[in-house]
């Protein structure tokens, strides 16, 4: 897959901005021409640059491969890896890129099967992926292969989109489920669950994909829906899952920071999920996109600075002696030092990965 490039910086402050937006691009060449950055309307395109090497002017589907070392599944296995295999294995191949093998065996890589859209409007980003994705998803491949704490574990993923993470997470948890909304994307993702089935085995999983907009509450009427067709079925919840995802310890996202209304709206979702039912702590991989901004006349981040003023730090409230009623603490995960597993991308610098718990006065 082609490289891509960093941050990029569009003219003005739109609502909903920070993609590689085509009408600003030369390269991306745009099916949706505009005279301005234009993402603020519901056709503009917007594009990853994970799929920047893949056919242009294509507006249909696409399957991408990406590829990295089997996870251990076992303690036994997990110990001949943190017992330096893995990581003295680094090669690179002629792209520069890591190739990563296990010693005295034979290469033993995965390959998921993704099936995505090259460009699409901002409603549909979820038929893309997105760099976070894949960073939160060496994150947690440097996790199976270092220690056992996903093993067994019943996962949910918002903003599941293609649905890649939690295929992954898949390979050692009991039970994932992967939300999102729309008909579209959700239909995708349940696409990518069948096109990966083999990479479960012997392991038995249970992966559904599930309807959860942060605009509607938690938990959800079991068999209700906003969806049309016969979506609205597949992707309802039963009373079960419900119970089972509320007993869930691990939550997931990745790049759903990116309008101050999505955020409100995430948070709103999260209060419900995570103060209710097991403890539960939530990775979130976001993308720092920066944008001119006219109110802080400024280069900033979009969505960031709203993000983080839903975080506390826990340790500072430690220290002066706080102990909130109800809130958010977060801690930055420093993950430079994490090899990249995941070969068809390009890391950069600009995602952070962030550990989330709530606090409540009951725990
Ligand atoms: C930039 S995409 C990220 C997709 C995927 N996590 C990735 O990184 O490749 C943002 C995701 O958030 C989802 N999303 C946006 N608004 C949402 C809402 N109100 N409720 C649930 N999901 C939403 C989109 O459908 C999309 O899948």
């Amino acid at each position: 897959m082609h490289k891509g490039k960093g941050a990029n910086v569009l003219g003005r402050q739109p609502r909903l901005s920070g993609f590689i937006s085509l009408a600003m691009e030369g390269e991306c060449s745009s099916s949706h021409p505009s005279s301005s950055n234009g993402a603020d309307e519901p056709d503009h395109q917007v594009m990853s640059e994970i799929h920047l090497g893949c056919p242009p002017f294509s507006s249909g589907l696409h399957i991408s491969h990406f590829t990295f070392p089997c996870p251990p599944v076992s303690d036994a296995e997990r110990l001949r890896c943190v017992g330096g295999e893995i990581e003295q294995n680094i090669d690179l191949d002629e792209d520069g890129d890591l190739v990563l093998t296990r010693k005295g065996r034979p290469s033993n890589n995965v390959r998921l099967k993704i099936q995505h859209k090259i460009t699409s409007s901002i409603p549909s980003v979820g038929l893309q992926v997105w760099k976070a994705e894949l960073v939160l998803a060496d994150f947690l491949l440097h996790k199976m292969f270092t220690s056992s704490d996903f093993d067994g574990v019943v996962a949910l993923e918002l903003g599941a989109g293609t649905g890649l993470l939690g295929i992954l997470l898949a390979h050692v948890a009991k039970t994932v489920f992967l939300t999102d909304r729309g008909n579209e994307v959700l239909d995708n993702c349940y696409t990518n669950v069948h096109l990966n089935s083999q990479i479960f085995g012997d392991h038995q999983v249970s992966v559904y994909v599930r309807e959860l907009d942060w605009n509607n509450q938690w938990p959800p009427i079991p068999g209700s829906s906003q969806l049309s067709g016969g979506e609205r079925y597949k992707f309802s919840w039963s009373e079960e899952e419900i119970d089972e995802a509320m007993g869930a310890s691990i939550l997931l996202a990745a790049d759903v920071i990116y309008s101050d209304e999505l955020t409100d709206a995430l948070f709103n979702t999260l209060q419900s999920l995570m103060s209710q039912g097991f403890p539960k702590v939530l990775y979130l991989a976001l993308e720092k996109r920066y944008n001119f901004s006219l109110s802080d006349l400024n280069v900033v981040a979009n969505g960031y600075s709203h993000f983080r003023s839903y975080l506390k730090n826990e340790e500072e409230l430690r220290h002066a002696g706080i102990r909130p009623s109800r809130c958010f603490v977060g801690e930055r995960n420093d993950y430079e030092s994490i090899p990249q597993y995941i070969r068809e991308y390009d890391r950069g610098n600009d995602v952070e990965i962030w550990q989330i718990k709530h606090i409540s006065a009951t725990n």
